[in-house]
């Protein structure tokens, strides 16, 4: 099923101006068409999916057209903005290395921003993670934890090839992060794949960890043969983490089963959850941690951080890639991870992630026969059903609530999560609570947005 297309027919708004928010023409502006219309004839269909802005600049927590518009950025592009858009410390390094001639690609070749970047992971990364695979997306690095997984399963024993993931979770698009993702049903079907309950979903029954080992006993998986556990540290498209006890018990079974755990850090990762990593929150360690997107907050990286168990399986040439480690990306991720740690934005994340998360519920309680929210640190989901007792995911109402907050100035990426009925609201960890409350309360802000879509569905709700 395919998210739906936002119009490219101009629709007027209202004028919104306020402190952060600019909305002063119709959208999407009529003298951007030409763009769009040169994306659709030379693109792939499937890049069609997000409301119709072309940006312009960014800066923090904003992002501008050329047209005079302005928008509170809810994405963080998806996730990937920690330390918000064009961070000085980031723009300063880049620009540093562009100045003085150094290489802009060594390959394999070794230079002093990897060296520094690798560095850095393991120095912030509890032990035993101390081992750094650095890449350029986070479907790579899923990838790869999938391939160190097995490996080490395959090399004791021919039949420890299975890797257990999540119902409803993403590690990426290419082929083997999508079956893991359990998007297998258009894929070749695959039977060292197999996917069990996430543990906090909405549509899970239990909670427990006898879910676990109870489906992979349906599944007819000896724990033997498993040779990794895959799960997003929190599940992308509900923003809820696991139980604590559910992730401890994980844990231990992966340590008896002598299975890898992998927790995917690629969107809960670099502060996101009011934790550097997500996992802390869980206190315990995983074996392999994919990552990406907010890693440099900008310039495409991502990486594996792991135990040397996992980690040196490999020996030289035998894992590597092209652009692993590229010098700028590197750069870039150094400079940020440097302002994450050092400018309270995991602090923040915190502080004004559970202030988000707060305002949301008590925007959505009037609706909450079929609106739900979820959220942990500055990542937040608000869950839109047509039916609250079957969970009948409503992609219309997320649909309309996405493009009315574009069209005043709030902007989210386009509805995710199962039958594309959740939008998320993850902004750059700088957000402050005045731009919050601007975007929640101010003139066609949230609060309005959400009665307009929900007031005619709910019969009798009262904001
Ligand atoms: C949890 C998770 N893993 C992996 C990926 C894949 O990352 P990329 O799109 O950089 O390949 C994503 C992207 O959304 C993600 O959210």
């Amino acid at each position: 099923m395919a998210a739906t297309e936002f119009s490219l027919e101009p629709c007027a708004t209202d004028p919104i101006e306020t402190v952060f928010r600019t909305i002063c023409t119709d959208l999407p502006v009529a003298e951007s068409l030409p763009i769009f219309e040169q994306l659709r004839h030379s693109e792939a269909r499937s890049m069609r999916g997000q409301p119709p802005l072309i940006w312009n600049q960014a800066e923090g927590f904003l992002v501008r057209d050329g047209y005079g518009n302005q928008w509170i950025d809810w994405s963080s592009g998806v996730l990937v903005g920690n330390a918000g858009h064009n961070h000085p410390r980031i723009m300063q390094a880049l620009q540093e290395h562009l100045a003085s001639s150094k290489p802009l690609m060594t390959y394999v070749f070794a230079h002093q921003a990897r060296a520094s970047l690798a560095a850095k992971l393991v120095e912030v990364a509890p032990d035993p993670l101390s081992r750094v695979f650095l890449l350029t997306t986070g479907s790579e690095a899923t990838e790869v934890c999938i391939k160190l997984a097995r490996t080490r399963g395959i090399r004791s024993n021919p039949k420890k090839r299975v890797i257990v993931t999540y119902a409803g979770g993403f590690h990426g698009r290419t082929y083997g992060a999508q079956l893991a993702g359990g998007s297998a049903e258009w894929l070749d079907p695959n039977p060292s794949f197999i996917q069990v309950p996430f543990p906090s979903s909405i549509d899970t029954k239990d909670p427990s960890f006898s879910s676990f080992t109870d489906s992979l006993a349906e599944a007819g998986v000896a724990p033997g043969d498993v040779a990794g556990v895959m799960a997003e540290t929190f599940q992308g498209r509900e923003a809820k983490l696991m139980p604590v006890d559910y992730a401890q018990a994980l844990r231990a079974w992966c340590d008896e089963h002598d299975a890898a755990l992998i927790f995917d850090e690629v969107q809960a990762g670099f502060g996101r959850t009011g934790k550097l990593f997500a996992f802390e929150h869980y206190g315990i360690v995983p074996d392999l941690v994919p990552c990406g997107k907010g890693i440099s907050s900008s310039l495409p990286l991502s990486a594996v951080i792991g135990s040397e168990r996992y980690m040196d399986l490999y020996g030289p040439g035998e894992m590597t890639s092209t652009h692993t480690g590229s010098p700028l990306p590197s750069v870039a991720a150094l400079a940020s991870l440097e302002a994450i740690l050092e400018e309270g934005m995991i602090q923040n994340a915190a502080a004004t992630g559970e202030y988000l998360l707060g305002a949301l519920q008590e925007i959505a309680a009037p609706y909450n026969e079929r609106v739900e929210v979820g959220g942990v640190g500055l990542v937040a989901a608000l869950l839109f059903f047509d039916n609250r007792q079957s969970l009948t995911p409503d992609p219309q109402a997320a649909f309309e609530f996405c493009e009315k907050c574009f069209q005043r100035g709030n902007l989210l990426f386009a509805p995710v999560g199962k039958g594309y009925g959740a939008n998320k609201f993850c902004p750059p960890l700088s957000i402050t609570r005045e731009a919050i409350d601007d975007g929640l309360y101010g003139p066609g802000g949230i609060k309005e947005t959400l009665h307009d879509v929900m007031g005619s569905r709910v019969v009798g709700a009262t904001t």
